[in-house]
């Protein structure tokens, strides 16, 4: 994509606003949700448009840990290590989530089919250990599980390993 294409879409995004300041938290989650990440482009264009100084809009991205500067996978991988799920072994998922993607937390594979991150409880302790990719929630995990949905991922797919 070029970057005049990701700046038109990006004003496209913002003009559903009033070019108001208040609406820049407002604008910033509708393109992190369009490219799962805010490029630099669109910053500049938000920040022209509200009429916000491009260090606070910065200010604000990196204040939330919902935002990313930097492009994520397809699918983003979310592993709780809440309490419950650390207990239930959620470094274990961690672990062959490495074996079979060849990535850390933080990190997207080369091909862009998956992201990592690590998350705190997400309120289905009965559930752990619990990790989401995207939308979906997947509970009492083994290694053996997890790999399956992975791959199940990886051919386009999903499976319900609820
Ligand atoms: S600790 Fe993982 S869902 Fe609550």
């Amino acid at each position: 994509m070029d970057l005049s294409q990701i700046k038109q879409e990006t004003l496209v995004v913002a003009s559903t606003y009033k070019p108001e300041p208040r609406f820049l938290l407002a604008v910033l989650q509708d393109i992190q949700r369009k490219y799962k990440y805010l490029p630099k482009q669109s910053l500049e264009v938000v920040s022209e448009y509200l009429d916000v100084p491009l260090t606070k809009v910065y200010g604000v991205v990196t204040f939330y840990k919902a935002f990313s500067l930097t492009p994520k996978g397809e699918n983003i991988i979310k592993v709780c290590d809440g309490t419950a799920c650390h207990i239930k072994g959620s470094m274990n998922l961690i672990t062959e989530i490495k074996a079979v993607l060849g990535i850390d937390p933080g990190q997207t594979t080369a091909d862009g089919k998956f992201s990592l991150e690590i998350v705190n409880c997400i309120g289905s302790c009965a559930l752990a250990p619990v990790m989401m990719i995207n939308e979906s929630y997947y509970g009492k995990l083994t290694p053996a599980k997890l790999r399956a949905v992975l791959e199940s991922y990886r051919e386009g797919g999903m499976v319900d390993a609820k």
